[in-house]
């Protein structure tokens, strides 16, 4: 529920021990270490203090527990945990048009950590990791830059890499009755996710220098919105409705394949909190850029979420300009609560 800040690290992590207590060890060390970096102190006596003499920079860690750590894909129970699996905690299901890199989808766990200073949220995943030596592996991760959201009615609309404002119909963090209704698990599936989330990420490569060579009402119309004041097609500012019924030269306003009108709640049938960051990795060694959207969505089941919009989003007139090329979920445990909690009790303490 913070803001969403500026910068991003996410890591995807593979759990190499069978040791449930070594697992459980880790996450209390975990624990521990990012209560004092969240403070703006180092994670413990062997810090590897680049991040010395910085302030927390609003640094948030998040972890996630992914399907795989439940049940391996050839079906083992390594960790006694396969009967405490949410049933809603399953692979995502293909989708036309995605180009997934397995080696940067999926992971046993996940970490979240988010800072208006990359250097502190680089910091904290670097020094998790160490303390993680052992018992996990980096399997995948990814740098974001330029919150693509925003999750507070506070916070200006941030612009995305098409140049277009992005956050504008998300969830907010003050609208407390929708992030019941949509993002927090109540006692849906499994209690001790009850205060927990999923999460999903797509890494959403943009063929931006085609997006380039469009004029710019096209592009309005594949998104649905203005570009200068990120007005839904048919009026002048930013915040006003979303009219679908709207009429612009006997068509609809707002086109029946943009981006905005499939997935609007109207059409989609749900919502989810939007929560991205921008990244450029590099060129794609074909002369472009590898550059994109790194979505990260927080939903209160995936099937009713995520996927049910982006089914929707089949026929978006957006999907020639963007490649999805890694996926992953996980259920992120409910947030630790005093002093002697820790990361996943619910999950491991029967
Ligand atoms: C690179 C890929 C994407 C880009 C550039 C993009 C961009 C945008 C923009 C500019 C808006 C309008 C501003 C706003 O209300 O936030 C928007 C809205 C939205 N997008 Fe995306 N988006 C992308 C992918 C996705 C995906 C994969 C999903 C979910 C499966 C999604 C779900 C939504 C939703 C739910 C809205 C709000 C619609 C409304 O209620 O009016 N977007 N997106």
């Amino acid at each position: 529920m913070t803001p969403a800040q500026d910068r991003l690290q996410f890591v995807a992590l593979d759990v190499m021990t069978d040791s449930r207590d070594a697992l459980v060890e880790m996450l209390k060390t975990w624990t521990t270490a990012a209560r004092r970096l969240t403070a703006g102190q180092d994670s413990g006596p062997e810090d590897t203090g680049e991040a010395a003499g910085l302030p927390p920079s609003g640094l948030t860690l998040t972890v996630g527990f992914g399907p795989t750590l439940f049940t391996t894909p050839n079906g083992d129970d390594r960790f006694g945990l396969a009967s405490r699996r949410p049933a809603p905690l399953t692979e995502l299901p293909p989708f036309p048009g995605d180009r997934l890199d397995l080696a940067i989808s999926g992971g046993d766990l996940c970490v979240q950590a988010c800072a208006n200073d990359p250097q502190v949220a680089v910091h904290a995943v670097r020094n998790l990791v160490r303390l993680g030596a052992g018992v996990v592996r980096v399997r995948w991760s990814q740098l974001g830059f330029g919150r693509t959201s925003s999750t507070s009615t506070a916070q200006a609309t941030p612009r995305n890499l098409l140049g277009f404002k992005d956050g504008t119909a998300n969830l907010k963090a003050e609208n407390s009755s929708a992030l019941d209704q949509f993002v927090w698990v109540g006692e849906d599936a499994a209690a001790w996710l009850d205060g927990g989330t999923y999460l999903v990420t797509r890494r959403i490569r943009m063929l931006v220098e085609n997006w380039d060579q469009m004029p710019a009402p096209d592009q309005e119309a594949i998104i649905g919105r203005t570009k200068s004041a990120g007005a839904p097609l048919g009026q002048r500012e930013e915040f006003d409705p979303t009219d679908f019924n709207a009429v612009r030269g006997g068509q609809p306003a707002i086109p029946r394949n943009s981006h905005v009108f499939l997935s609007h709640p109207n059409n989609a049938g749900t919502a989810i909190l939007r929560r991205g960051y921008s990244f450029v990795d590099g060129t794609d060694g074909a002369g472009q850029l590898d550059a994109g959207l790194f979505f990260i969505a927080f939903q209160r089941d995936p099937e009713r979420g995520f996927v049910q919009v982006q089914r929707n989003l089949s026929g978006d007139a957006l999907n020639p300009f963007v490649q999805h090329t890694s996926s992953a979920v996980f259920a992120c445990p409910p947030g630790v609560r005093d002093a002697d909690d820790w990361w996943g009790r619910t999950l491991f303490e029967a």
